[in-house]
This record gives C-alpha cells, sequence and structure tokens, in this order.
C-alpha cells in the first residue's frame, strides 16, 4: 500500500520524506492556503522533496480553462499528477490528459458510480473521500469496498486513492479492502507507529539493560 502525505507543509513533508515511507503527496486548495504560500513555488518545491506522485490542482470548473490550468501544473515537474474535480468537465479533462500521458488524479468522488466514471476516463487514481462521507452519514468504507469490487471486476488498473482520512482505523480498513493509496494528514501517518506495550517494552527492557551495566560497541 503507497503512503500519500495530504499537506502543502513542507517542513512535515520533509520530515515525513526522509524515513523512507512516503509515496508521494497530495495537495489541494484549502491545503495550498493553510500553507500561506505560492501555490506553483510550493508544488515545485514538494515536488523535489519526494519522487513519487504530488498532486496540485485546478481550480477551473470548465473543460478548456482546465487544459490550460493543467498545462501550467504539469510543467512544473515530471511527478506532478493533475487533481481534477468529478465533475463532467473534470473527467473529459482527465480523458485528454491521461491520453497524453499525464497523471490524473479525480478528485472529490463521493459514490461508486462517479469512480467508476473516473476509470472509464482512465484516471490514475479515484479518490473518494471517507471522512467527509461519514461526516455526512454514510459509510465511508463501504464506498471503498464497492470502488474495489467494481474495479476487479472489469481489471481496471485506476488506484483508489482514499482521501479524507480522519484516523488510523480508516488506514487499517483501507488497507484490508486492498486500496492502492491511503493519503493521510501528517499526524495520522505518525500516530500509525503508536502502541502503548511499544513504549513500555522499550521501557521495560531499557530498565533491565541499565542493570547489566554493559553498553554496545
Ligand atoms: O485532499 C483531499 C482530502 O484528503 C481532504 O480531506 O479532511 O479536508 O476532508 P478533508
Amino acid at each position: 500500500m503507497k503512503f500519500f502525505v495530504d499537506t502543502a507543509d513542507t517542513a512535515e513533508i520533509r520530515e515525513l520524506a526522509e524515513t523512507g515511507l512516503l509515496d508521494g503527496v497530495t495537495t489541494n486548495p484549502s491545503l495550498i492556503h493553510k500553507a500561506g504560500r505560492d501555490f506553483l513555488e510550493v508544488t515545485k518545491e514538494i515536488a523535489g522533496l519526494v519522487p513519487g506522485p504530488v498532486s496540485a490542482e485546478v481550480v477551473a470548473l470548465d473543460h478548456k480553462e482546465m487544459m490550460r490550468e493543467a498545462e501550467v501544473l504539469r510543467k512544473i515537474a515530471d511527478n506532478v499528477c493533475i487533481k481534477v474535480p468529478l465533475t463532467l468537465d473534470g473527467l473529459k479533462t482527465c480523458k485528454a490528459l491521461t491520453e497524453d500521458g499525464t497523471m490524473v488524479n479525480v478528485t472529490l468522488c463521493f459514490s461508486a458510480n462517479q469512480a467508476l466514471l473516473a476509470a472509464k476516463a482512465g484516471a490514475t487514481f479515484i479518490s473518494p473521500f471517507v471522512g467527509r462521507h461519514d461526516d455526512n452519514g454514510f459509510d465511508g468504507m463501504e464506498l471503498i469496498r464497492d470502488i474495489r469490487l467494481i474495479y476487479d471486476n472489469y481489471a481496471y488498473d485506476t488506484q483508489i486513492l482514499v482521501a479524507s482520512i480522519r484516523h488510523s482505523v480508516h488506514v487499517l480498513e483501507s488497507a484490508k479492502i486492498g486500496a492502492d493509496v491511503a493519503t493521510m494528514p501528517p499526524a495520522v501517518i505518525k500516530g500509525l507507529v503508536k502502541h502503548v506495550l511499544t513504549d513500555k517494552g522499550i521501557e521495560g527492557f531499557l530498565a533491565d539493560w541499565a542493570k547489566t551495566g554493559q553498553s554496545i560497541g
């Protein structure tokens, strides 16, 4: 399973990239606003921090303008993945860009039928938003299960990129279902390593080790 971080905070991205566990980055206009940086400049910097895909989102709503924005964004670096919304214009843009060899992430997916359309449009990634789905009284994980089933039925190679992840159970369930990618806020990635018994175990081992009076090397 690939791990992407969902942020435009370059300090956080750098720290996680150094662990060797990070496969890519996703951003969106809200995260760019939060970072308070110039969009093109910060995207270029992020693309230099990770070898994998860096999603950068268009903000136009019509196909022609989306294509123009995508042209600007894809020139930033080879690992920039163009993020388009799940609308007819977004799907048309997805089709045009992927046919041209550009990676595309179709975002704001809230139904399995929308995911089916994205696969038909040749999307590299589909981004179902599980957290926002749950927030509105739906079952986000049921959506991931349905998309996995449909993609496997027809051998679509569009990768399921679980987005809007709020906690470690979302990651666990996504992995059990066989989602291809999880994009997570930095705190969720860092939280995956934590277990009270690991901490307690280290404490116990170190206490006993100190009693031996030895050192390594
Ligand atoms: O980047 C898309 C998605 O991960 C946004 O998540 O927390 O704003 O619902 P959230």
